[in-house]
């Protein structure tokens, strides 16, 4: 809890997440396994990773694991959990050289000591003062139980009385909960299904949210571009008249 949070208010769009959906299907689709579809999923987040630099966003979430997806078959997760690691190790040298801070978030702990150890020295490896973009991403997260910890951390404060029943609001809020960015401008889900799946409750309350029919895997950055193009376009009111 209490990454340190960045400012949001410099450019239009500065905050964007992403429900990376539709490798399962892009397996099954393709013949292949269904970790051959995660391990797709991971190139792409590389790409996107990149242009998210070039576009000067602020900050990327993604969605790499929900706490519903520890429902999954033993073998999809064992999997997954080989795939971080590889991934955090053929990555990490790139994200340093383009200054990209990483953070995860989420029940890490459930991932066992040696994902803990990767994520740690991945976090201590990319962590820079000036990053070109903050990368985070969700293990084990789920919005609900965050709202829940975030309630109980600050129920915590305040029976110790280090906070007052004035100090609590939205901003508070925000900082306490484990998301590193209260503010999420842009939502993206790919694979066609129209829901958030318990992804990031609070922070996106007021998100655009794109729904793409593409799979994952088959995700490009021209895709992406297209959906950054489509949210310059969006009048955001947030409830005024204008
Ligand atoms: C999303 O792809 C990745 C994770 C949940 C880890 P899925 O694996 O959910 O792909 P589909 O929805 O089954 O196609
Ligand atoms: C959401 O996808 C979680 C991630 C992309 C990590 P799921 O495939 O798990 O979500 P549901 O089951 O369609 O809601
Ligand atoms: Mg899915």
């Amino acid at each position: 809890m209490g990454h340190p949070k960045i400012n949001t208010e410099s450019t239009l769009l500065n905050n964007v997440a992403i429900i990376m959906d539709g490798n399962g299907r892009w397996a099954k689709a393709n013949k292949l396994k269904i970790t051959q579809g995660h391990e797709r999923g991971v190139r792409v987040v590389k790409e996107i990773v990149q242009e998210c630099v070039i576009q000067k966003i602020t900050s990327l979430t993604i969605y790499a694991f929900s706490s519903e997806n520890w429902s999954r078959p033993e073998s999809e997760i064992n999997g997954i959990k080989k795939l971080i690691v590889k991934a955090i190790s053929d990555q990490v040298p790139e994200l340093i050289e383009k200054r990209v801070l990483l953070n995860f978030f989420g029940d890490i702990e459930s991932f066992g000591a040696n994902i803990i150890k990767r994520i740690s020295d991945a976090q201590n490896n990319t962590y820079t003062k000036d990053p070109s973009l903050q990368l985070n991403v969700a293990l084990g997260y789920g919005g609900r139980s965050d709202i829940v910890n975030t309630t109980k951390f600050l129920a915590q404060e305040f029976k110790q009385g280090n906070i007052s029943l004035d100090n609590i609001n939205e901003d508070l809020f925000g900082k306490v909960s484990e998301v590193p960015n209260d503010k999420i401008d842009l939502v993206i889900r790919t694979g066609g299904d129209k829901r958030l799946s318990n992804f990031l409750l609070f922070q996106a309350a007021y998100a655009e949210i794109m729904f793409i029919d593409k799979l994952w895997p088959d995700f490009t950055k021209e895709d992406f571009i297209a959906c950054l193009e489509s949210f310059k376009k969006v009048e955001r009111r947030f409830g005024k008249r204008i």
